[in-house]
């Protein structure tokens, strides 16, 4: 075998694992009383907002739809073989950001620990919108390698969900770090990575 190839495989093996689990992590607030998740943390006015409650389960069931969708499209087989289920889930993953991503956005300016993981998420939203647009435009204009660079860059952001709590449970608990310092660095730290790797990928295997 191949050992890039396999190297590769078993990458997309794991990253496949946790864009399940993570995907399906949003289920868990069904019915679960606010004190028992971040919400627990919010001041009362804002839990007693429908606005803001509406977003915030926009955000997260729509966030959990894109990374279980947006995996599966970097599959090569189901592109080859499967067109037409590629431009369905396609659909589903662009519009699930859409909704996701503007609701995050809402919700982000009223994040937990203040301006610094407010600003860290409002610009992960940003991009994220940004880069899924352009991914959807370059393939409504033909362009198919343009296309495959915007939704490595869009879905490297969507996997913030995953960083995120990779690192949140590593910094408070293998570091000993108080919640609200780790969540500032960890609001930018969940993605500024990704898409220096996300670029780095591009350069070595789509140019
Ligand atoms: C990539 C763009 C994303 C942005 C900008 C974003 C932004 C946010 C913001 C601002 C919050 C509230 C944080 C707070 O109030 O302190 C949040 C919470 C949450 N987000 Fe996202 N998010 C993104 C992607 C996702 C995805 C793809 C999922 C799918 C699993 C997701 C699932 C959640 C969940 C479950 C919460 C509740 C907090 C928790 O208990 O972990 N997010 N997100």
């Amino acid at each position: 075998m191949d050992i890039k190839k396999g190297r590769l495989n078993t990458g997309y093996f794991f990253l496949g694992l946790f864009a399940f689990f993570i995907g399906l992590y949003p289920l868990r607030f069904i019915g679960l009383p606010y004190e028992d998740s971040l919400l627990g943390s919010k001041p009362q006015a804002l839990l007693n907002s429908s606005i803001y409650l509406t977003a915030f389960y926009t955000h997260i069931f729509l966030g959990g739809l894109a990374l279980l969708t947006g995996f599966s499209q970097f599959y090569k087989r189901l592109r080859v073989k499967r067109i037409g289920l590629h431009r369905t889930l396609g659909k589903i993953y662009v519009l699930s950001v859409l909704l996701s991503g503007i609701s995050g956005l809402g919700i982000a300016f009223y994040a937990t620990g203040g301006i610094i993981p407010a600003l860290g998420f409002a610009g992960l939203a940003i991009l994220w919108l940004y880069t899924t647009f352009n991914a959807y435009t370059s393939i409504k204009k033909g362009e198919v390698t343009n296309h495959q660079r915007w939704m490595i860059r869009s879905y490297a952001l969507c996997f913030a969900a995953v960083t995120l709590r990779l690192y949140l449970p590593t910094f408070t608990g293998l570091l000993h770090m108080d919640f609200i310092p780790a969540y500032k660095i960890i609001a930018w730290l969940c993605w500024v990575p990704n898409i220096l790797i996300a670029e780095i990928f591009i350069v070595r295997r789509l140019t």
